[in-house]
């Protein structure tokens, strides 16, 4: 996979920087672009309140790596854990996902922002994301509506695994990996029998279809993704060297109304 990516010699102005990751993220569903120094924590955080309103980060697990509330940072300093809160900073694989899938609709981020302070060792894990357009493709039209059925609770406010939003198809999905996937159905009972079926169609699909990009970080850079195109994840990091752990810091931001 060939990145694609603008390289930013302004000095960084931050409404230059959020401009231009706006239309990148119109055309392509994400942004990535090149500046010569990391933003500081207010410019960075300037240029994800032009994309979005910060989502304040109250996960009681991730509070030592917050700052101002909204700012996390994505220190590979933590071992091995079954705790998906803490498993963004372990050099261990992340599996694809949406962000916040768990959350109502309305509390889902539409984007998230990711800048590199420090890309870690060479060879060290690489920022996953794959296209809902092409998972969707290789969904048949039985399985979509089904999905269309399917929520993690009960209640109108959680979303179904795929929705409709706007005219889009949208998934609002995690691999569990290992753990069980709890799930509820909407409408007749007796297709309960198909959802898991369906369920390791998805999966299978969402690690088998074309257009994933592998981003290989460098210091300076910037990734914004549209929650409401793309899955994301990680792969393998090289933890053997921790005196050079990768830092990223990330917003995620709701959309505007
Ligand atoms: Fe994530």
């Amino acid at each position: 996979m060939a990145e694609s990516y603008a390289c930013l010699t302004c000095g960084g102005r931050t409404e230059f920087v959020a401009a231009a990751l706006s239309d990148r993220l119109k055309i392509s569903g994400y942004a990535l672009l090149q500046l010569r120094e990391p933003l500081s924590n207010s410019d960075f955080i300037a240029v994800g309140k032009a994309l979005g309103k910060p989502i304040t980060e109250r996960d009681a697990a991730v509070q030592p790596y917050v700052e101002e509330g909204i700012l996390l940072n994505l220190t590979t300093d933590a071992r091995r854990t079954p705790d998906v809160s803490l498993q963004p900073f372990t050099t261990d694989f992340l599996t694809l996902h949406t962000e916040g899938s768990a959350r109502p609709a309305r509390r889902q981020p539409r984007h998230v922002l990711l800048m590199c302070c420090a890309p870690g060792n060479s060879g060290t894990a690489r920022t996953v994301l794959v296209p809902m357009a092409m998972v969707r493709r290789r969904l048949s039209p039985g399985d979509a509506e089904l999905l269309g059925r399917v929520r993690y609770h009960p209640g109108e406010a959680m979303p179904p695994l795929l929705r409709n939003a706007r005219g889009q198809e949208v998934f609002s999905f995690r691999d569990f990996h290992t753990k069980p996937l709890e799930w509820v159905l909407d409408g007749d009972a007796t297709e309960a029998v198909l959802v898991n079926p369906a369920l390791r169609r998805l999966l299978v699909a969402l690690y088998t279809s074309d257009g994933a990009l592998a981003v290989e970080w460098r210091r300076g850079m910037l990734l914004a993704i549209d929650n409401h195109r793309f899955f994301h994840g990680r792969t393998v990091g090289d933890g053997r060297s921790p005196l050079k752990p990768r830092h990223l810091k990330r917003l995620r931001l709701l959309g505007r109304q």
